[in-house]
């Protein structure tokens, strides 16, 4: 497939993931402006918006070059999601943005991505896969705002990796990969 590299793979955290077009982020922006107003919320960086697919954790430079390699059999078609509830989660401590019906095809795309971290010997997350959008961490009590659902086309791709810097993680594209018309 055609893929796109913005910068040379070299060793790091990564993750598989889908991230809003500018109308997706504009409404996620606004919805977080609804958030409790609580001091010790970490709200995402709107830049760091995104919905991760699959978390690869930390790749050595012969897993990247394996996974690389894998990569060109990936195949996805235009995926329309609808984010339509604001839910807390109380294990990671979340507010993030809910599917009440996500769609099968992103399923399938994850089913994909496993399938090809597992060919480069990559050990992945056992935990059953649930589409969310990250807004805040550190959040303490479960909330009940209605919200306008947000719609969310997916067109490309992205595996991105985490970079530590002074002012938290922050997530650079580095591969990009359009939907498969064929
Ligand atoms: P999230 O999807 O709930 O926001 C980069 O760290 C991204 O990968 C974040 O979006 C993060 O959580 C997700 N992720 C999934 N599993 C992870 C793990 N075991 N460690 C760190 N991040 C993880």
């Amino acid at each position: 497939m055609n893929s796109q590299q913005n910068s040379p793979l070299t060793p790091g955290r990564y993750f598989f993931a889908l991230s809003p077009d500018t109308s997706s982020r504009m409404q996620i922006q606004h919805i977080m402006k609804r958030l409790p107003d609580d001091p010790s919320l970490k709200l995402q960086n709107t830049a760091n918006l995104h919905q991760t697919l699959l978390f690869l954790g930390q790749l050595d430079q012969q897993q990247l070059n394996a996974l690389l390699k894998q990569t060109d059999s990936i195949r996805f078609p235009a995926i329309d999601m609808q984010f339509d509830h604001l839910s807390y989660w109380d294990g990671p401590k979340i507010f993030c943005l809910t599917s009440r019906a996500p769609s099968a095809e992103l399923y399938s795309l994850v089913n994909q991505l496993e399938h090809i971290a597992s060919q480069a010997d990559i050990k992945v997350d056992e935990k059953p896969y649930l589409p969310h959008i990250t807004l805040a961490r550190k959040a303490s009590e479960s909330l009940d705002v209605p919200i306008a659902p947000v719609h969310f086309k997916v067109e490309q791709l992205v595996l991105m990796k985490s970079v530590s810097t002074d002012h938290g993680p922050q997530y650079q594209p580095v591969m990009h990969w359009p939907v498969t018309t064929d």
